[in-house]
């Protein structure tokens, strides 16, 4: 035996675990994934609430708390503007609204590799449009759209769906190497016949 195999028999020896220490490591490892799980609920709850910060304020208030929270705090910078006389809009489109800027601000803090970002909001008489561009490293959005791998039914494809229900369109244009912009126009007249 070689002095190496030797230490490590040696070693083995002394760091073998007495009877038992298996099942407790088990139990330890069940009780990390169940706090894992608990987490991911709660994450899960807290993204589903409706934030009192948009009833209270309004859209532009919670969109400008979003960019604030996740994108600053995230050392990204972000130059946010209204464009128009900004004004409530129906709670169920602020709510979409509110939801798919999340969730754009999610994917450019998780994704993009981002330094700059800008959000507008402009209020028109008969529409609202938001646009929000990153200077990150693009994508292929035909290909992050039609994969297969989307179990949790969020993402792209659910904000486009947010916003169809809202009678409205979002394109999504981005580049490999040169950004990505999310643009989103949705009628107000229409929509608030419809909510
Ligand atoms: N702003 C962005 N910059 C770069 N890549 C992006 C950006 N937004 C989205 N992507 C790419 O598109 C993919 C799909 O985005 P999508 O939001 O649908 O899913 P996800 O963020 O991966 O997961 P989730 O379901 O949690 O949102 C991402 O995995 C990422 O590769
Ligand atoms: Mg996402």
């Amino acid at each position: 035996m070689t002095a190496g195999a030797l230490a490590l028999a040696g070693r083995h020896h002394f760091i073998a675990p007495p009877a038992g220490t298996e099942k407790v490591r088990m139990r330890i490892k069940k009780s990390q994934d169940l706090s894992i799980s608990i987490l991911d609920e709660i994450n899960k709850l807290i993204y589903e609430l409706r934030p009192s910060l948009l009833d209270d304020l309004g859209l532009v208030a919670a969109a400008r708390w979003l960019a604030g929270n996740n994108l600053e705090t995230a050392g990204i910078k972000v130059d946010f503007k209204t464009v128009g006389k900004e004004k409530r809009l129906p709670s169920q489109l602020e709510t979409t609204l509110f939801r798919v800027i999340q969730e754009a601000v999610t994917n450019i803090t998780r994704h993009a590799g981002a330094k700059n970002t800008s959000i507008s909001l402009q209020f028109k008489r008969s529409l609202i449009r938001v646009s929000i561009k990153d200077d990150g490293k693009g994508f292929d959005v035909e290909e992050a759209i039609t994969s297969r791998d989307r179990p949790r039914g969020l993402g792209l494809l659910g904000m486009k769906e947010r916003v169809e229900l809202a009678k409205g369109t979002l394109s999504i244009r981005s580049r490999a190497g040169y950004g990505t912009q999310i643009s989103i126009e949705i009628p107000l007249k229409q929509a608030v016949d419809n909510w």
